[in-house]
């Protein structure tokens, strides 16, 4: 099931309620969204999380993605955040990092549907 779901917008009802059918959460929109990538790579909180990693945010919200169960298919058309955005399998967050992301959630859309 494909919901729009980042760190300002968590999709938490929805992703419970299709656990039950065997239904995994694909994140449209997994950085935020074409125009919106900067809030989220800003973010005092995720900024400094992949600062104590040596990590961009792009790959702190991946990894999110990633432990937290949801499928995230990042749209570039830069080779290197490509490369960047694939090399996330060499770290992993706290449940600590994990639950301060959780905090984040603002149930904000920033697509317009
Ligand atoms: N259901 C459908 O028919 C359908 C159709 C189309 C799209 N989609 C969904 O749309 C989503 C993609 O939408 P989107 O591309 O607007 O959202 P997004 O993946 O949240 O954000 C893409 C933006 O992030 C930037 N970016 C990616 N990696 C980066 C990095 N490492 N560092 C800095 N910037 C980075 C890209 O810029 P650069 O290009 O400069 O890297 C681009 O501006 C996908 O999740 C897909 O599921 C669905």
């Amino acid at each position: 099931m494909q919901n729009e779901t980042h760190p300002y917008h968590q999709s938490g009802t929805m992703k419970s309620h299709i656990s039950q059918y065997g239904t995994i959460l694909e994140s449209w929109y997994p950085l935020g969204g074409r125009g919106h990538t900067q809030e989220l790579f800003t973010d005092p909180v995720i900024s400094s999380i992949a600062e104590s990693h040596g990590k961009t945010s792009a790959q702190v919200i991946l990894r999110w993605h990633l432990q937290a169960g949801n499928i995230a298919i990042p749209g570039s058309s830069n080779e290197q955040h490509i490369i960047e955005d694939f090399s996330i399998w060499d770290f992993s967050l706290t449940d600590d990092e994990m639950n301060q992301i959780a905090g984040l959630n603002q149930d904000r859309r920033n697509s317009t549907y």
